[in-house]
């Protein structure tokens, strides 16, 4: 089984934690926050040990593939497609501040937005004890998806700053191998660990693949 953040001493430390808060958005609208009412528990029990701070992370789309495909549609309908439409279509869709906005109404509790995944390490320093902060959509930045593993480095080594202790609890983001879920956890001090959606997966899915019981069938969706 994986270590969670009931395995480490989270009291005093600076958290910096991954979730998939990849939502479906609308003009800036939260569609279904399954997501985010899936990360609270873990969320909160972090926060019930006092750390020093927890800055959450998530993609939110892909702002390149995403603006490319709605330019694509608009333009399949006959419609003209500017830089101000494009521009548009990003700031509603791939933007994490509304969510950020969403997820604090949800907590109950003050969220200071970052807006940049990158250069924050001043202000996370900056934060009054106990703070709660998320950054910009990781996505803006190339090297969170890079093929290149030295690119992804570069970006989960500023990552990597931001936290004494690295938390994972995007569990539908866990197959990628990106500069957040992955590359981040080798630039840490000390072991990362899971939150209690990863447990959760994990636990069952684990003994189906290191002792399946046979004959097995098994049923994979998704949406
Ligand atoms: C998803 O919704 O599939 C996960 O959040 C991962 O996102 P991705 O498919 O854009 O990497
Ligand atoms: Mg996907």
């Amino acid at each position: 089984m994986i270590k969670t953040v009931k395995d480490v001493d989270l009291k005093g430390k600076r958290i910096i934690m991954r979730v998939d808060f990849n939502v479906p958005m609308k003009e800036g609208v939260v569609q279904d926050d399954t997501r985010i009412m899936a990360a609270l528990p873990t969320i909160q029990y972090i926060l019930e040990q006092n750390p020093r701070s927890l800055v959450l992370m998530s993609h939110l789309g892909d702002p390149k593939k995403d603006v490319k495909k709605a330019q694509e549609k608009a333009e399949k309908a006959g419609k003209t497609w500017t830089s101000e439409d494009a521009e548009k279509f990003i700031n509603g869709k791939n933007r994490m501040k509304p969510v950020v906005e969403y997820f604090a109404k949800k907590l109950g509790k003050e969220v200071t937005f970052l807006p940049d995944a990158l250069g924050q390490k001043a202000a996370i320093d900056a934060l009054p004890e106990g703070a709660v902060a998320m950054l910009e959509n990781t996505r803006f930045h190339k090297e969170e998806t890079s093929k290149d593993a030295a690119e992804r480095d570069v970006m989960a080594k500023e990552l990597a700053s931001y936290g004494d202790i690295f938390v994972n609890d995007a569990f539908g983001t866990a197959h990628r191998d990106q500069a957040s879920t992955a590359s981040i956890s080798k630039f840490m001090p000390v072991p990362s660990v899971g939150g209690f959606l990863m447990e959760k997966e994990v636990k069952y899915i684990q003994p189906m693949v290191e002792n399946p019981p046979k004959p097995q069938v098994a049923i994979i969706g998704g949406a």
